[in-house]
């Protein structure tokens, strides 16, 4: 709910039921699965998690009652990244453009961009827990392949709706298959 000084701006959006999200989450049986993963809210259930030398974090440059920053446990091989991208109630980074919010945890396509570039030439990437379907519109944005997996149906409307509005950018070169190994690949 968007804040200032403990007041609320607006009142609360009726959002879509999300399962689950007040249980403790247990990444583990997903470790195994691809060659690398990505968990937001990872610091949640970082004693399950195994030591990394690359968390992403996003600062989401906030004001008010709402955390500083989103943490994003990875096993990418490398050191700790951040991207600042607001995403603040109804403060966003471009707000020439700005996004409608489908869900209660919905990322910014940009962050999710982001994380998806830190991967390298991943062509391939699998959300389990797609929600929106925000890592589905990224990846389609980076000429990507991607698999999402959700609960809700109307949450699976919603990401397929979402996918086929996206317009592919250009500015970003298509991942060529032929400079990809097979090891790079992440699969299901
Ligand atoms: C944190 S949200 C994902 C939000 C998403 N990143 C976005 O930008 O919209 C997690 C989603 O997982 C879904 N979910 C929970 N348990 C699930 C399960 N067992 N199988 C599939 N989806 C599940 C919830 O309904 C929720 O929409």
């Amino acid at each position: 709910m968007a804040k200032w000084g403990g007041e609320n701006l607006v009142e609360p959006k009726d959002y879509l039921p999300v399962y689950d999200d007040d249980k403790p989450f247990d990444p583990r049986p997903f470790l195994q699965h691809g060659k690398y993963q990505m968990f937001f809210g990872g610091n949640y259930f970082a004693d399950k998690l195994p030591p990394s030398s690359c968390w992403l974090v996003w600062d989401k440059d906030n004001t008010g009652n709402f955390a500083d920053c989103e943490l994003v446990w990875t096993n990418l091989p490398k050191a700790v990244r951040r991207i600042i991208y607001r995403w603040n109630g109804l403060l966003q980074q471009d707000m020439k453009h700005k996004e409608y919010r489908y869900h209660p945890t919905q990322k910014p396509v940009p962050v999710m961009k982001w994380c998806i570039l830190q991967a390298g030439e991943i062509l391939t990437m699998a959300d389990p827990f797609m929600g929106s379907g925000t890592t589905l519109v990224a990846a389609k944005s980076l000429n990507r392949y991607s698999i999402g997996i959700e609960i809700e149906e109307k949450y699976c409307e919603i990401a397929a709706k979402r996918c086929s509005q996206e317009v592919m950018e250009l500015d970003c070169e298509p991942v060529k298959k032929e400079v990809l190994s097979q090891s790079n690949r992440m699969e299901l």
